[in-house]
C-alpha cells in the first residue's frame, strides 16, 4: 500500500507527479505529498486526507523543477496527519524520501540516529531513511565499493543494506539535482523510459500516459535515474544489465467512461471479461470426441499430473474465489483441496503433503501475505530435498507484471484488465473463470468426469457472457430502488450453501467494504447453530438459492429466517414460483447448471452493495481505511 512516483527530465515535475498520484490513489489516501528540487531548493508540500487537498495547496505555486517525488499514503506507523505524510526529510532537509512498505527495524535505527544528533519530526518508520542516508553521506562506511560513481547512490546503497522489512523507495537530494534514486525490496516499483526523461512508480498506470517502455525492478535492486539514462545495481553494488519491456495496456482502460464510479464500470465489464477468458483459454471448436483437452492453459505435465492434493493460498476476495475453486477442484477434478488464508498459513503451515499443487491467488500479484506464504512454501519444499515434496507452484493473477509473476514459475493470467475500484468485482469473476479452466483441465487429464459432462459444462460457460448481460440489464434499476430501503440498516446477513456459500461471504465483504454496514456471510445450514439469534425485523437476510443439490435446503433456511421476522432478499432462479412465494424481494438470475451459478449470483450482490453505498453518498471507489494493493503484512 502507499503509492510512490518520481520524475526526472525536461518537463515540470509537479504536474506529472500529481497526475501519477491520481492513478495510484487506490493504494492509499490518508495523506499525500510531493517534493521537488531546483535551484538549490527542496520544495516540499504535504496535506492530510485525499490527493485533492494536496492539489488545493499546490494551486498557484510556481514550481519549474524537473526533478521530484510524490506519495499517497495508507498509514501504518503514525496517524494520518500532515507531519506523518511523505516525503520525509533528514535533519538539514537536503534529502527527501517516499516509501511504500514497512521498515521493521526502525526503532533501533531511530535510537541510533537520535544518539548521533539527528532530529526526528514524525512518528513514521520511513523517517529513519533520509537520516540514515544523510549519515552515510557525511560518514561513508569504509568499504571498497564503487562499481557505482555516485556519492548519493553509494550512501543510499549503504543505508538500504541496514534496512529490514519490505520497501520501495524514491529519493532525491538538493545536493544531487540530476539524480533520482529508486530502490525495491519486496514492494513493487517500475521505471518508465521516455526521451530524455524517466519516471518511476509503484504501478504502471502512473507511467502509461508518458511511455510504454517499462522496467520492473526486482527485489534487492537500486536504480539511478538521470536525464542521461538509467543504471541498475544490486544491493552489494554490482552493475546489472537490464532492459525495459513494452507494455500493452491502454490508458483508456483507467478512465470511468461515463460511469459514476469505477466499481460500477467494472461490474458492467464482467460479460466482456468472461468472453475474453473463454476466447483465451477455451478451444472454441472442442467436442467430446476431439481427442485433446478443451482447455489451453499451457501448463506442463510435471505441474498437473499425479496430483494427490491441492492447497490454495489467498486473502480477501481472492480467498473467496479460492473457495469456489476448492469446490470445483474437488467435485469436478476429484482432488482433495484446502484453502488457507495466506496470512495464517505463513506462520502455521500444514505438514508437507506429497505431490501437492500449491496455488497462489491474488488479483494484484502484490499482496505481501500471499507472496510471503508462497515464498515460504516454495522454499521449505525445496529444502526438503525429497522428490515427492518438490514444489509445484501455480499463480493466478490479473497482473502479469507483478511480483507474483516473478516469484512463481507458472501463471494463469485472469485477463480482466486493470481494476481501479478498491472493492474487487470483475477480477473475482475472472478468478472464478481461471478455476473453471483448471478444474476442467485436471478433470480431462484424470477422467474424473465423462467427456459428455465436460462438454455440458463448456456449453454452459459459453452462455455466461450473454446471461451476465441479461442480469445487468434486468436488475440495475430494481436494485437501485431496493437500496433505498436500507438507508438506515445496520446489519445484514448473507447465506448460501455449497458452491454459493463463498458468494454469501463475498456479498458480505463487498457490503462491509464500501457501505460500512456490518455484514456476515454464513453457510445457510449453520444459521441455526447460533447466528439465527441475531435476526429480527431490522436485519435483512440475502439468500443465494440456485437450483441444484441444496436449493430446497437453502429455501428452508430462508424460511427459518423469515419466521424470525427477517426481511428476505433472494438471489434466485428466474421465474421460480417457489422462490417468489418465499422471498420479499427477488434478484433473479438465469437458471443455469449449479456449478456455473456463482458467476451469475455474485452480480446482484455486487450491485446491491454498490447501490447501498452510493445511495449513502459514500466514496465507493476509495472506501475508508482500505487500499487496493496490500503490500504490508
Ligand atoms: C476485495 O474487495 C478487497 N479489497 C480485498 O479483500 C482483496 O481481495 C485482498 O486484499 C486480496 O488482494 P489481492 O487479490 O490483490 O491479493
Amino acid at each position: 500500500m502507499c503509492g510512490i512516483v518520481g520524475y526526472i527530465g525536461t518537463q515540470a515535475a509537479s504536474s506529472i507527479l500529481i497526475e501519477g498520484l491520481k492513478t495510484l490513489e487506490y493504494r492509499g489516501y490518508d495523506s499525500a505529498g510531493v517534493a521537488t528540487v531546483s535551484e538549490g531548493k527542496l520544495q516540499r508540500t504535504r496535506a492530510k486526507g485525499k490527493l485533492v487537498n494536496l492539489q488545493t495547496k499546490l494551486e498557484g505555486l510556481e514550481d519549474p523543477s524537473r526533478l521530484g517525488i510524490g506519495h499517497t499514503r495508507w498509514a501504518t506507523h503514525g496517524k494520518p496527519e500532515e507531519h506523518n505524510a511523505h516525503p520525509h526529510t533528514d535533519t538539514k532537509e537536503r534529502i527527501a524520501v517516499v516509501q511504500n512498505g514497512i521498515i521493521e527495524n526502525y526503532r533501533e535505527l531511530r535510537a541510533e540516529l537520535k544518539d548521533k544528533g539527528h532530529h526526528f519530526r514524525s512518528d513514521t518508520d520511513t523517517e529513519v531513511i533520509p537520516h540514515l542516508i544523510a549519515e552515510y553521506l557525511e560518514n561513508p562506511l569504509d568499504e571498497s565499493i564503487l562499481t557505482t560513481q555516485s556519492e548519493l547512490l553509494e550512501a543510499i546503497r549503504q543505508a538500504v543494506n541496514r534496512l529490514q522489512g519490505a520497501f520501495a523507495l524514491a529519493i532525491i537530494s538538493i545536493d544531487f539535482p540530476d539524480e533520482l534514486i529508486v530502490v525495491r525490496q519486496q514492494a513493487p516499483l517500475a521505471i518508465g523510459f521516455g526521451q530524455g526523461e524517466f519516471f518511476c512508480a509503484s504501478d504502471t498506470p502512473a507511467i502509461m500516459p508518458y511511455t510504454q517502455a517499462v522496467l520492473t525492478l526486482e527485489n534487492g535492486e537500486i536504480a539511478r535515474l538521470t536525464p542521461m539514462g538509467v543504471e541498475v545495481y544490486d544491493f552489494p553494488g554490482h552493475r546489472l544489465k537490464k532492459k525495459p519491456q513494452t507494455l500493452n495496456w491502454n490508458p483508456i482502460m483507467v478512465e470511468k467512461q461515463g460511469f459514476k464510479h469505477f466499481m460500477l464500470k467494472e461490474i458492467y465489464e464482467q460479460p466482456g471479461v468472461v468472453r475474453t477468458c473463454l476466447e483465451t483459454y477455451l478451444d472454441t471448436a472442442w467436442e467430446p470426441n476431439s481427442g485433446h483437452s478443451p482447455i489451453r492453459l499451457a501448463l506442463p505435465d510435471a505441474l498437473l499430473n499425479d496430483l494427490q492434493h491441492i492447497q490454495i493460498l489467498a486473502c480477501g476476495t481472492s480467498w473467496h474465489a479460492s473457495l469456489v475453486g476448492k469446490y470445483l477442484l474437488e467435485q469436478v477434478a476429484g482432488i482433495p483441496t484446502v484453502v488457507q488464508y495466506a496470512s495464517e498459513f505463513r506462520y502455521a503451515p500444514a505438514p508437507l503433503m506429497p505431490n501437492t499443487l500449491t496455488i497462489g491467488v491474488t488479483q494484484s500479484g502484490e499482496t505481501a501475505d500471499t507472496l510471503a506464504a508462497l515464498d515460504m512454501e516454495q522454499t521449505r519444499r525445496l529444502a526438503s530435498g525429497k522428490a515427492q515434496y518438490a514444489p509445484r507452484m501455480l499463480g493466478i493473477t490479473n497482473r502479469m507484471d507483478s511480483s507474483l509473476a516473478r516469484l512463481i514459475p507458472h501463471i494463469v493470467g485472469t485477463m480482466a484488465g486493470i481494476e481501479i475500484g478498491v472493492a474487487a468485482t470483475k477480477t473475482f469473476v475472472a478468478q472464478l473463470m481461471a478455476f473453471y479452466f483448471l478444474a476442467l483441465e485436471l478433470a480431462y487429464r484424470r477422467q474424473s468426469i465423462s467427456l459428455e459432462r465436460i462438454g455440458e459444462i463448456i456449453d454452459g460457460l459459453r452462455q455466461l457472457p450473454a446471461q451476465l448481460e441479461l442480469v445487468l440489464e434486468s436488475q440495475e434499476r430494481y436494485v437501485e430502488e431496493l437500496s433505498h430501503d436500507f438507508a438506515d440498516t445496520k446489519d445484514f446477513i448473507f447465506i448460501g450453501r455449497g458452491i454459493n456459500y463463498p458468494i454469501a461471504l463475498e456479498g458480505a465483504l463487498k457490503l462491509k467494504e464500501i457501505s460500512y454496514i456490518h455484514a456476515e456471510g454464513y453457510p445457510a445450514g449453520e444459521m441455526k447453530h447460533g447466528p439465527i439469534a441475531l435476526l429480527d425485523e431490522k436485519v435483512p437476510v440475502v439468500a443465494i438459492a440456485t437450483k441444484g443439490t441444496v436449493y430446497e435446503k437453502v429455501l428452508s433456511n430462508a424460511q427459518e429466517a423469515k419466521a424470525r421476522d427477517a426481511r428476505l432478499i433472494g438471489v434466485v432462479p428466474m421465474n421460480d414460483v417457489e422462490a417468489e412465494e418465499t422471498f420479499d424481494a427477488l434478484l433473479p438470475v438465469p437458471d443455469v447448471d449449479e456449478l456455473l451459478s456463482p458467476i451469475l449470483t455474485v452480480v446482484p450482490v455486487q450491485l446491491l452493495s454498490y447501490h447501498i453505498a452510493a445511495r449513502r453518498g459514500l466514496d465507493v471507489d476509495q472506501p475508508r481505511n482500505l487500499a487496493k494493493s496490500v503490500t504490508v503484512e
